[in-house]
């Protein structure tokens, strides 16, 4: 599984709930992290770098849990990979058009997700009647992942980012950025108790462990599944925030190198 930084731990923490007997290795892109400004081409090297990377360690499924990589590279590397690659979005958009009654969907993403216009793809191929509102958080992602993840800043930044689905009356918000669930509270607070806000963990962890049952890929119940990590950037910061977020011990943090930081 990769992320740009800490906030695919989100996905790992409902996969490692639900699949307790895999073993899953983690890389975190700290050292490019954010991922949200770059351009597509950008994503798209960092998304085959990183599949390789996993590879080579021995994985037999990859899971993109970033958005702003599944939005640029997802089908690229789907062809590319020898290994099945499953991505975020998807499993979301499902989500939402089962969640929304009033078919107004709004979601909140990266700027580099917002662009790529994935969401709306996604939404529309399962009704093409939902509206979507789809909102740009430039700058959400490092609030959260810059050490005070609840601080004012992310507060005021959390409220601009809400303000037009608020008006707009949306019934159901995706959180479209793997670094938003860890702010659910907050952002669920200023939308208001009436709307659903949706994130890819659970609906991504089921799609993971369906695709291993079909395959006959899955771990028997007598192994006890690890899980261990790897990081472009600093690796205590990952150590101290990912601890944080994954909601269970990281112990090590191996540095991996890439092409360019
Ligand atoms: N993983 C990224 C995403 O979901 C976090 C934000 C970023 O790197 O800018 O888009």
């Amino acid at each position: 599984m990769f992320d740009s930084g800490v906030g695919g731990l989100t996905v790992l923490h409902a996969l490692l709930v639900r699949l307790p007997h895999e073993d899953v290795v983690y890389l975190g892109d700290t050292g490019r992290f954010p991922y949200g400004p770059r351009t597509r081409e950008e994503l798209i090297a960092y998304g085959r770098e990183l599949t390789g990377i996993l590879v080579a360690q021995g994985a037999k499924l990859i899971v993109v849990a970033c958005n702003s990589a599944t939005a640029a590279a997802l089908p690229l590397l789907q062809r590319e990979s020898p290994v099945p690659v499953l991505g975020v979005i998807t499993p979301e958009a499902r989500a939402a058009v089962r969640a929304t009654r009033l078919r107004r969907v709004g979601v909140l993403a990266t700027e580099a997700t917002v662009s790529s216009g994935r969401y709306v793809e996604a939404i529309h191929a399962v009704d093409a009647g939902v509206e979507v509102i789809q909102v740009a958080c430039p700058g959400l992602a490092e609030a959260i992942q810059g050490g005070e993840p609840y601080s004012e800043r992310t507060l005021a930044l959390a409220r601009t980012a809400t303000e037009p689905l608020r008006e707009a009356g949306v019934d159901v918000v995706v959180l479209g950025c793997t670094h938003y669930p860890l702010i659910r509270h907050m952002l669920q607070r200023e939308l208001g108790p009436d709307v659903q806000t949706i994130a890819a963990a659970e609906e991504l962890a089921e799609e993971i462990a369906e695709t291993l049952a079909r395959k006959g890929w899955q771990r028997g119940d007598d192994h006890r599944g690890a899980y261990r990590f790897l990081a472009t950037g600093d690796v205590e910061a990952f150590r101290i925030e990912g601890t944080r977020f994954l909601q269970l011990p990281i112990d090590d943090v191996e540095q991996v190198a890439v092409a360019s930081l």
